[in-house]
């Protein structure tokens, strides 16, 4: 029964949390960005992360935006700039163009599938969601971080 926590405190890197701890961890967040809270925890954004780039939950993101999230030209968009195509940045617009894909894409020629074409869970699409809004901290802080800007 020791054995999980003991290996990530043997391994001694925050991405190895268990899979239960990152799930509540996910929701936790979740629920804390619905109230305006968008600081996620480090393992939310790694996680996260480790889908966006298909070391996780065969996630196919950067097949089309590029494992920096750059963008590839003609496939998928740059994650990383404040220019957004489709919505507002907002991690709340993230998630739900995650769920629903692009059917019309602006810049490029091909849709973007729902959950990117892989079999995502909303846990998933959550720290997918928190990995691509952090790209752009300090940007998208909360508003009472950018005080005085
Ligand atoms: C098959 C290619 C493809 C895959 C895979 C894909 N996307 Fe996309 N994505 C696109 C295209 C195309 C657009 C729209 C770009 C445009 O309008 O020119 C887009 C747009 C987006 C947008 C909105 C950008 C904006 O400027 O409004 C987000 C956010 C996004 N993708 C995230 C993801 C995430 C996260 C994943 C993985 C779960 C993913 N995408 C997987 C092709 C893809």
């Amino acid at each position: 029964m020791l054995a999980v926590p003991l290996m990530s405190l043997l391994l001694g890197t925050g991405a190895r949390v268990s899979a239960a701890r990152s799930a509540s961890l996910v929701r936790n967040d979740h629920a804390r960005a619905q109230g305006g809270d968008t600081a996620f925890a480090p393992e939310v954004v790694a996680l996260g992360a480790k889908i966006f780039q298909g070391k996780a939950a065969g996630g196919l993101c950067f097949s089309c935006h590029g494992a920096n999230a750059k963008g590839m030209k003609g496939l998928g968009s740059n994650l990383t700039d404040a220019t957004w195509l489709h919505g507002d940045g907002s991690y709340a617009f993230i998630v739900s163009t995650v769920e629903k894909g692009i059917q019309k894409p602006k810049e490029g020629a091909t849709p973007m599938p729902p959950k990117g074409g892989a079999p995502l869970t909303g846990d998933q699409i959550r720290a997918v969601a928190a990995y691509v809004y952090s790209l752009q901290q300090p940007a998208r802080r909360p508003r009472s971080d950018r005080a005085g800007r």
